[in-house]
Order: structure tokens, then sequence, then C-alpha cells
């Protein structure tokens, strides 16, 4: 275990002044939280214990709202190589970036997670909620990073587990575990193995809904991976008939099971289907193309349906998301029901299903229109709303 030393106050002020937009922003979320600055000192401290600078180039991964990033330019990064999963992430950092530092946002650029990956030697990474999810980034890290490549990935202790430091030493030669501080930790890894094993991901499987049968193939940052949602199974088996429809829009797409079945029970349907994860996008374009639909469905990474506009979709489908990153909160799929609400055309349909315990029916009414119950089991209900 290493001692860290304690925050310096321009990295607190900027951590501050960080905003979550275009992300849901309450009292109670925040854009930034002891486990960035730890990250952050832990890798100051390694390099200075070397007698080394801050690191010039530097590669991110996993940020939420900028502390890794804007916390590297500020401390002289001059190359930030950034991969996040989420648009909505995306957005949210370049946003606070041309706020806080705009002297310095031409030393930032995003790439995707096997470019980010290619000769980076220094890596700082925000802790993902899953472990399909860090085997997935840390094998593509530990492939194509230098061999002398350092990765410091820290979270808040209450989310994180052993299998987190499994996950980096069957992949590094070396990992270091941080004290505790601020309930937060930080796991320093090192030297990357030579021989790296496969990572299981993408994953496939085959679901059948009433006598269709459509192969899912997903990555393991994909909602569920390959696996059907069993509140979506219940859409599913419940979708009406959506004949009087050109365009299906199914928000917050995640493997592309609703817009795949959808397009396979209505020859004529197109699916326009997007979400903000890039593993999603990519895991909905991998099913329509399995399933032989791709000439009727387009994926593209959005945050809610920022890239529609007011009263043009005639059909939404949604299984709303229930948290943040590791925080629960109805706020999101408030978020997204009302992008819906905002997309739809008057007397356009939003079909929704949710868990029971919810109670979004009322939301439902309260922020579209009026609401039919389309089925309900012990779990999940499945809701139809039209827009007024
Ligand atoms: C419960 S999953 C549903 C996925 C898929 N439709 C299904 O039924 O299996 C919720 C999805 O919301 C997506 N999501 C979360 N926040 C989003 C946002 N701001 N904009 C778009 N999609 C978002 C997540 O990536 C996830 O794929």
């Amino acid at each position: 275990m290493n001692t860290v030393p304690e925050p310096t106050a321009d990295l607190d002020q900027l951590f501050t002044a960080l905003s979550r937009w275009p992300d849901v922003q309450a009292p109670n979320l925040f854009a930034a939280d002891a486990a960035d600055r730890l990250i952050i000192d832990t890798c100051a401290q390694s390099h200075s214990t070397q007698d080394q600078p801050w690191p010039a180039s530097i590669t991110i991964v996993g940020d939420h709202y900028g502390a890794l990033t804007l916390g590297a330019l500020a401390l002289g990064s001059t190359q930030v190589r950034v991969h996040t999963d989420s648009l909505t992430a995306r957005r949210a950092i370049e946003a606070n970036a041309q706020k806080l530092l705009p002297q310095l946002t031409d030393r930032l650029s995003f790439y995707t997670l096997a470019q980010v990956a290619d000769q980076a030697s220094t890596i700082l990474l925000a802790l993902p909620r899953g472990l399909d999810v860090l085997d997935e980034q840390v094998a593509a890290l530990a492939s194509s990073a230098t061999p002398t490549a350092r990765l410091f990935a820290g979270g808040r202790i209450k989310h994180m587990s052993r299998s987190m430091n499994e996950v980096l030493s069957s992949r590094f030669a070396r990992v270091d575990v941080s004290l505790a501080r601020q309930k937060s930790r930080v796991l320093t890894a090192s030297n990357p193995l030579a021989e790296q094993t496969a990572s299981n991901f993408p994953a496939t499987a085959i679901h059948t809904v009433r006598g269709t049968s459509f192969n899912l193939h997903a990555g393991a940052g994909t909602f569920g991976a390959a696996r059907l949602d069993p509140g979506t199974r219940l859409l599913l088996e419940h979708l009406p008939d959506l004949c009087a429809h050109a365009t299906l829009v199914d928000l917050a797409c995640g493997n592309g099971s609703i817009g795949v079945y959808a397009a396979l029970t209505h020859r004529h349907l197109r699916v326009d289907a997007s979400d903000h994860s890039a593993s999603a996008v990519a895991s909905t374009l991998a099913a329509a193309e399995a399933n032989e639909v791709s000439e009727r469905i387009t994926a593209v990474q959005d945050d809610a349906l920022s890239r529609l506009p007011e009263n043009s979709a005639t059909l939404i489908t949604l299984n709303p998301p229930f948290h943040i990153g590791n925080t629960v909160t109805a706020d999101i799929a408030f978020k997204l029901i009302d992008d819906a609400a905002r997309a739809l055309t008057p007397g356009g349909t939003l079909l929704c299903v949710f868990n029971s315990h919810l109670r979004y029916r009322h939301e439902l009414e309260r922020r579209i229109g009026p609401t039919t119950q389309l089925a309900r089991d012990k779990t999940f209900t499945v809701t139809s709303t039209i827009k007024l």
C-alpha cells in the first residue's frame, strides 16, 4: 500500500466548477468525486517518486464529466487522448473544457477504445460498474499500450471489489493498491503482460419471442450484453400492430433487441435507433446485420433524442435506464421520457416498459398524455402513451 499526498487547491477549484450538463443535474448528483482526485494524485506521486514530470501525453478512459481530462490539462499535459463510451459524457467533457480551460482545448481529442489504447503510456481510468466492461477496457489497453505503460484505475470503495484487482492482475505484471482516502482507492497496474487472453466479448445469443427468433451480438459495455432483458421480453410479447407506422424510433436501444424484433415482425418498418453508448450502437448494428435487417435499421450515438426535431416521430419505444454510472436515479428516465414527449408528433405513441414498483404510469400521463397498460407481470409493466 502506498500513501498519497493531500490535494492541492487549484484542482479542487477546477473540480468544483465542473458541470454535469448535458447530463441530468440535481443537488445530490456531482460532476467529480474523491476517486477522480485520488487517481490524479496517485499518478502525480508515482511520477514524482521516479523524478519524472507530469506526463505530456496521457490517455484517459471512462471519464464522466471531465475531472480526469481537465485535471490532466491543468497539470500540463499537451496531448490528452480520451475514450468515453457515453456521448453524454463526451459532450459534458467538451463543454467543461470550453468553459473552464478554453485556451487548452486543442490539446484534447477523443478516440475509440482501440485507438486510445494504441501506444498508451500513462493511463487514467475511472473504474466502470461491471467487471466485464473493465476486462474489455483493460484487454484493449494491455494489448496495445507501451511495454512500460502504467494504468491508474480508481473508484469509490463501495463500488469496488477484489475481482477488479484480479482483472488487472490477469493482464499486467504488477498491481499496487493505494491506501483508502475519502472512501476511494486506486489500483496501479504496470507493465502489460506480453501474452494476453482474448476478451469474452462480443457475446452472442439467440432469443425467441412469439415464434420469431433473433440473434443478439453485443459488447460488454452494452446494457445486458447479448441477454434479452425480461422487461424488454414482456414489451415484445405485447408489441401492438405497428402497420400504421413507417418508422420506429428505438430510444436507448441497448443491444438492439426492440428494433430488430420490430423490423423482423413488420417487414415494412424502418428503425431509427440510438443510445448514448458507443458499445450499444455497435451492438445494435451487429444485431441488425446478424438478422439481415441492416437495410432498415440505422443506429447512432445520441444523448436522448437530441438529433430529432420537435413533433417529428409517430412511434417511440423506450425501456428507460434507472442509473447514471453507479448512481440509481429516476431522473435519467424522466429526461428520456421528456425528450420523447418533445419528439413525438401530436397523436404519436410512446411504448414503454418499466419496473412496476417505479410507478412511471403517472409520470407518463403527466409528462406526455393518456396512458394505457398493455401488459403487466410480477415485475414489469408495459404501457402505451399518446401525446396530446
Ligand atoms: C434499460 S436499458 C434498455 C436497452 C434496450 N432498449 C433493451 O430494452 O434492452 C437503457 C439504455 O439507456 C441508455 N441510456 C442511458 N442514458 C442515455 C442517454 N442520456 N441517452 C441515450 N441513451 C441512454 C443506456 O445506454 C441503455 O442502453
